[in-house]
């Protein structure tokens, strides 16, 4: 599978590449599930959280449930029983009542061992955090949650010592640094490959910041300004180019 699927902007010829973060994030990632256990992934927006365990997650064993929930509000305890209804495919209507749900979701998810992967988690407050505990918790359920957020998931997490403590793994996403940036950059996008090493130092002091989405876009713009220049090869030029478009 490519880069594609997971690409903020659409962006041809992208690849996943393979940082330190996303090594460590699939050996996190191997073991809590192993574990049946729960980690957390924190760290900046587009430092490339939802990538790499994504990417992590297709290179599980096959058999292995993986359930996608992805939050893009704060969410009551009710909704969050919602969402499990609908990531765990279950038929019929939502139950009414709140203890008629919460007995169909241990029901179902005794069936077999899972793994959720919640996305968005800064978005938790105590109380849906506090859910996914009480189902992880279940003695009949075998499940592993993967909770993927920005900075302030971990400060919600880290208020909440019921769930906190039961935390297996964290693991901080972090920007790219100087020397991350010339080994990664090169092998995201064919533009960088033969670019100058100043250029795409120049180009992450500038405007890309060792931020993955920032980069993403920067690629974006640059490629097109290539495309309209007929030029061969990145420059400085083009690059203040792009950044102009990046605010
Ligand atoms: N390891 C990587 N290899 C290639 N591109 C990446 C990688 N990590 C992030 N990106 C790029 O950066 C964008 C933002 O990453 P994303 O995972 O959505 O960040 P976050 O979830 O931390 O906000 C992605 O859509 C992709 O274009
Ligand atoms: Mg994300």
């Amino acid at each position: 599978m490519t880069a594609a699927t997971y690409q903020y902007v659409d962006l041809p010829d992208a690849s996943v590449v393979t940082t330190r973060a996303l090594l460590t994030a699939r050996e996190n990632i191997t073991d809590t599930v192993a574990a049946r256990a729960m980690m957390c992934i924190h760290g900046g927006a587009g430092f490339g959280k939802t990538l790499a365990v994504n990417t992590c997650l297709r290179g599980l064993e096959p058999g292995e449930d993986v359930r996608k929930i992805t939050f893009r509000a704060r969410p009551t305890a009710r909704a969050v029983r919602y969402e499990l209804f609908a990531a765990l495919d279950l038929a019929g209507e939502p139950p009414r009542h709140p203890s008629e749900f919460d007995r169909l979701l241990k029901t179902a998810l005794a069936e077999r061992p899972r793994t959720f992967l919640v996305d968005e988690a800064q978005w938790l407050n105590g109380e849906a955090f506090e859910y996914f505990r009480y189902l992880w918790d279940e003695p009949s359920t075998q499940l592993a949650i993967i909770f993927v957020g920005g900075e302030g998931c971990h400060t919600v997490l880290r208020r909440e010592p019921m769930l906190s403590s039961r935390i297996f793994i964290w693991q901080h996403f972090t920007r790219l640094n100087p020397d991350e940036v010339l080994e990664a950059i090169p092998l995201f996008h064919p533009i960088w490959a033969d670019a100058d090493p100043d250029d795409i130092t120049f180009a992450d002091s500038h405007a890309a910041h060792g931020n993955f989405r920032a980069w993403a876009q920067l690629t974006a713009h640059t490629r097109t300004a290539l495309a309209r220049t007929g030029r061969p090869r990145v420059d400085q030029e083009l690059l203040r180019w792009a950044f102009s478009r990046l605010g």
